[in-house]
């Protein structure tokens, strides 16, 4: 039995967790924004796999806290991370991690996706949108290979820029959630609190309210239906990305 293990906001990872899950076979796939509520946790099966976005060349939080908290009962771990330009350190970053766990194989490896970070970047382009897709789709079937060959590789641990980079972001997630703004068009459909991998958006008074809890996925800000959440270059209107595979439901749900 495979156990796969995904993290996404706008649904990239979820489609290359689902993916490989359909290559491989016997599977099970979770959620670690659902998971991440739990403390210690026991994973025990044939192989583990982690597909999960780069942020700021680094993980996304809710990743780190889950893998510091789960004791591995497996011989074989494979981890992915889905990026938009380069993921930098985020391997770097969770194989620091995964050292301290006694696993005798590790695989880690990349998935080019389309980059969801908007508020930076702006709406992807219907050309990027294409390639990114199909670099996507290519890369995680060879993801999906790598783990059926069970193939073991090694990544540099040693990435102090990265760090500093993923440092400051954390740093700033403290204080990002500050900064969401809603435009007269929020009609309270709730569709973002479903959407929030780590419930960090609650409904109060038919409007949504951004919690401390955020890690600043994007998924609220690209998939509100109303394009009424707004965060740096992201205003009302804005087009906003999810992967097109994806469903909402699909995104909100926390098991399969
Ligand atoms: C806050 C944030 C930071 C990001 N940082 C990076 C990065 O450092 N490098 C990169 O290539 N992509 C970066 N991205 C893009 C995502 O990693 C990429 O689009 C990913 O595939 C999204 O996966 P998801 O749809 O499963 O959430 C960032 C996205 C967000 C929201």
């Amino acid at each position: 039995m495979t156990k796969i293990y995904y993290f996404s906001g706008t649904g990239n990872s979820l489609w290359s967790a689902k993916k490989i899950a359909q290559t491989i076979g016997e599977c099970e796939l979770f959620n670690i924004g659902n998971e991440v509520q739990n403390s210690e946790i026991s994973i025990e099966a044939d192989t583990v796999v982690f597909v999960f976005p780069s942020y700021a060349y680094g993980l996304p939080l809710a990743v780190s806290r889950f893998v510091k908290n789960v004791i591995f009962k497996t011989p074989y771990l494979a981890a992915f991370v889905t990026y938009g330009s380069s993921p930098g350190g985020s391997l770097a970053a969770l194989s620091r991690i995964l050292k301290k766990k006694n696993i005798n194989s590790l695989f880690f490896g990349r998935i080019p996706a389309v980059e969801n970070y908007l508020a930076m970047f702006g709406p992807p382009k219907a050309k990027t949108l294409e390639r990114r897709l199909s670099l996507q789709k290519k890369a995680t079937e060879e993801a999906a290979r790598c783990i059926l060959e069970r193939r073991v590789n090694r990544v540099n641990t040693v990435r102090p820029f990265s760090a500093l980079v993923s440092l400051l972001f954390l740093l700033g997630i403290k204080i990002f959630y500050k900064h969401y703004r809603l435009s007269s068009e929020c009609n309270g459909c709730g569709i973002c609190e479903k959407l929030c991998p780590v419930s960090a958006i609650v409904m109060q008074s038919g409007r949504p309210v951004f919690t401390k809890k955020c890690e600043h996925c994007q998924g609220c800000v690209n998939i509100c239906p109303l394009r009424a959440i707004q965060f740096g270059r992201v205003k009302h209107g804005t087009p906003g990305y999810r992967h097109p595979e994806i469903s909402i439901d699909e995104l909100a749900r926390y098991e399969y």
